[in-house]
């Protein structure tokens, strides 16, 4: 698996470091082009991260925030994305909400996923695909990466940019960015940090390549920039890096 991972003491450094990170990413594209676009994971971890990114003093006027995957959820329901980064990000660093292009999570997911692949190509006029200068994700214990999980057949999708999903395992729907939008990032940020994710981890990087049963490897394709923060107990099994 291509990609390189950095290995810290525990998941508050690696937050520390992962947040600085992406803040040099954030700040360079806003040097180079005038504004930046960011698009950020769900799940438990990036609370952690969001905390660090905000001591990180981006200037957020020129960053335009968008959601890798959201659940099938309105705003204020405890399992929204959008209402765990508007707690734990948006509001504390002062995000313009002029920025803030969420996943309306409220709406049949068909129509969410199809009003937020219009809004990527509004925001990205004239890409066929829109290429993100920082996609923050996270991986989950059994390879997931965004909402694609394994034996999801969308993980080989090439045209469309956001689908709709159902998620048997949790008999529940989501909305995803999809493969193409992942691999053409100028940078992918991987935080994921656990013990949890030890097992699948060795696999996703010194096992054989099958997207299709870990999703994150999908991420293998990648030209740009892929970097892994990880804590001890997620690197357990991992070999050092060559
Ligand atoms: C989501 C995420 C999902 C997440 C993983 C890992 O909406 O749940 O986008 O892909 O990144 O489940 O979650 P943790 O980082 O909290 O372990």
């Amino acid at each position: 698996m291509k990609g390189h991972y950095w290995v810290y003491i525990d998941a508050a450094t690696a937050a520390a470091a992962a947040a600085t990170h992406i803040a040099e990413r954030l700040d360079e594209a806003v040097r180079d082009r005038g504004h930046a676009s960011f698009a950020i994971s769900g799940g438990n971890s990036p609370k952690q991260l969001f905390r660090e990114l905000i001591k990180t003093g981006v200037d957020w006027t020129h960053v335009r925030l968008f959601w890798v995957d959201e659940r099938a959820v309105p705003p204020g329901h405890e399992q929204s994305n959008y209402s765990m980064a508007l707690e734990h990000l948006v509001a504390p660093a002062g995000i313009p909400e002029a920025n803030v292009t969420r996943m309306e999570g409220e709406l049949a997911p068909a129509e969410a996923a199809s009003r937020y692949e219009r809004a990527l190509r509004a925001t990205f006029p004239g890409a066929a695909i829109p290429v993100f200068d920082v996609i923050h994700l996270g991986m989950g214990p059994d390879g997931h990466t965004a909402s694609l999980f394994p034996g999801e057949p969308l993980i080989q999708e090439r045209q469309k940019l956001v689908a709709a999903v159902h998620v048997e395992k949790l008999n529940a729907d989501r909305i995803t960015l999809l493969p193409v939008v992942l691999q053409l990032a100028r940078c992918v940020i991987v935080f994921a940090p656990g013990g949890d994710k030890a097992p699948v981890l060795k696999q996703v990087f010194e096992g054989p390549r099958d997207p299709l049963k870990l999703p994150v490897q999908l991420l293998d394709v990648r030209t740009a920039e892929t970097t892994w923060f990880l804590d001890e107990d997620a690197a357990e099994h991992m070999s050092p890096q060559q």
